[in-house]
C-alpha cells in the first residue's frame, strides 16, 4: 500500500520523494523500476529519519509496525505522518500515537482513503441534506477480520453521518482457527452492531458468507441509497420511488473506470495533506481522530464479545480485546495451527511477520 501513498505524492505534483525505507532492498528497488524514480534506499528506517529529515513520513508496514514508526518519526518532527490503517494494533498504541504526535507538533492523518471517494462524498452529503430523511441504518458486509476491512466500514458509518459520534458497540466473534492477518490475530467470522449518537445504527456482518464489497446501503425515513466505490443509487419520493443512480466524476478517473478506490482517492488524500500542511486548511479528513474512532470501534466488537455486554464509548480498554481472550485462555482455537492470510505478500522466508524488529 506504501506504493499507493507514492503515486499520490508524484501525482498530486506537490511532493518530492526522497527516500524509502524498507527491510528489503528488493522491494525498493521495484518501487524505482514502477516509478521511473531513484530515491535513496535505506534498510534502516531510522537511519533514515536520521540522515534525510522529511518533510512527510508515510508509515505503510503491517499494523504492529504503525504505532512503533510513527512515533519514531514523530521524534524527528516532519511536518506531517500518513499511516496506514488500522490506525495500530491496539487502542493503546493508537492513544500514543496521538500523544507522540501532539508533543511534537506533527499532523497525523490516518489513510481510510475513501473518504476521498466522490460516491462516499456524495452520499455523506445527500444524508446531510435530508435525501433520505433520518438515516435508520447502515447495512455493510466484510471480510478477513474485523481490523484489516472492517476499519474502512466504521470509518465509512462515521464519514457518511458527517462524523457522528459512536455511542455504544455490541457484537460477538466466532474463532476456531488461530487465524491471522497481517500478524495480527483475526476472528474466523463476527458480527456487530454500532450506536450514534444522532440515532442512526449500523451493522457489519464479516466473514459470514454474505456478498463482500466496500460500500454499504443505507435506509433511511424517507428513502434509501446503495453506495459502492464508483457509484450510489438513490430512491426517495423525489425520484418516484425509483433507483436513481449517480456517477460522480472524479477528478483523475472517471465514471465507468474502475480506479476510484486505488487512484482517484490516493491522490486526493496526498493533495488535501499537502494543502493541511501548508496551511491552506484547518484539518485532513483523515485526521488521526477519527481513524482512533474507526479503530476503537472495532476493539469494542472483541471488547463486548470478552465482556458479554454492550460496549459504552469510548472505549476504556487499550489492550486487544481478542488477543486477551486468547492469551486467558477464554477464547482457545479448537483446530490448533496458525497461519497467515497475507503470507504470500512476504518475501524470502518469511511466513508470519513483515519485521523482525
Ligand atoms: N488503505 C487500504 O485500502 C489498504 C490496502 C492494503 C493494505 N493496507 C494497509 O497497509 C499496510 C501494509 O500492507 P501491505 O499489504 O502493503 O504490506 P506489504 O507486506 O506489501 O508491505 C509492507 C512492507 O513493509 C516493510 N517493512 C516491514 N517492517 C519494516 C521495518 N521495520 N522497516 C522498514 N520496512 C519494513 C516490508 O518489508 C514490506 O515491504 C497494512 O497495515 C494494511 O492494512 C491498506
Amino acid at each position: 500500500m506504501a506504493r499507493n501513498h507514492i503515486r499520490g505524492y508524484l501525482e498530486s505534483g506537490r511532493y518530492e520523494l526522497v527516500a524509502l525505507a524498507d527491510l528489503h532492498e528488493s522491494a525498493m528497488e521495484e518501487v524505482d523500476r514502477s516509478f521511473d524514480v531513484s530515491p535513496a534506499h535505506y534498510t534502516d528506517a531510522r537511519e533514515m529519519l536520521e540522515d534525510v529529515r522529511p518533510d512527510v513520513v508515510s508509515v505503510g508496514t503491517w499494523h504492529e509496525g504503525h504505532a512503533e514508526w510513527t512515533i519514531a518519526a514523530a521524534a524527528y518532527r516532519p511536518k506531517a505522518i500518513l499511516c496506514e490503517k488500522p490506525m495500530a494494533d491496539t487502542p493503546g498504541r493508537a492513544e500514543q500515537m496521538l500523544i507522540a504526535c501532539n508533543r511534537n507538533d506533527v499532523k497525523l492523518a490516518i489513510a481510510h482513503q475513501r473518504r476521498f471517494l466522490p460516491s462516499y462524498t456524495l452520499a455523506r452529503q445527500m444524508i446531510a441534506d435530508g435525501a433520505v430523511g433520518d438515516v435508520q441504518w447502515i447495512a455493510s458486509v466484510g471480510a478477513q477480520g474485523l481490523p484489516n476491512y472492517c476499519t474502512h466500514q466504521t470509518d465509512m458509518f462515521r464519514y457518511l453521518l458527517s462524523d457522528d459520534t459512536c455511542t455504544w458497540v455490541m457484537g460477538n466473534v466466532e474463532r476456531k482457527t488461530d487465524r491471522w492477518e497481517r500478524n495480527t490475530r483475526i476472528e474466523d467470522a463476527a458480527e456487530a452492531t454500532f450506536q450514534f449518537a444522532r440515532g442512526a445504527r449500523a451493522n457489519i456482518i464479516c466473514d459470514l458468507g454474505a456478498e463482500v464489497y466496500q460500500g454499504a446501503k443505507i435506509y433511511g425515513s424517507e428513502g434509501m441509497i446503495d453506495l459502492t466505490v464508483e457509484d450510489l443509487k438513490l430512491l426517495n419520493a423525489d425520484t418516484s420511488g425509483k433507483w436513481e443512480t449517480h456517477q460522480p466524476e472524479g477528478r483523475w478517473v472517471q465514471p465507468g473506470a474502475t480506479g476510484f478506490e486505488y487512484h482517484e482517492a490516493g491522490v486526493a488524500q496526498a493533495l488535501e495533506l499537502a494543502d493541511w500542511v501548508e496551511g491552506q486548511i484547518e484539518t485532513h479528513r483523515g485526521e488521526a481522530q477519527h481513524g482512533y474512532h474507526a479503530l476503537q470501534m472495532i476493539h469494542a466488537v472483541y471488547e463486548s464479545a470478552r465482556c458479554h455486554e454492550r460496549v459504552v464509548m469510548p472505549l476504556q480498554t487499550r489492550l486487544n480485546p481478542l488477543n486477551v481472550m486468547i492469551d486467558s485462555g477464554h477464547l482457545t482455537p479448537e483446530r490448533p495451527g496458525k497461519y497467515e492470510i497475507r503470507a504470500m505478500r512476504l518475501r524470502g522466508e518469511g511466513m508470519d511477520q513483515d519485521s523482525t524488529a
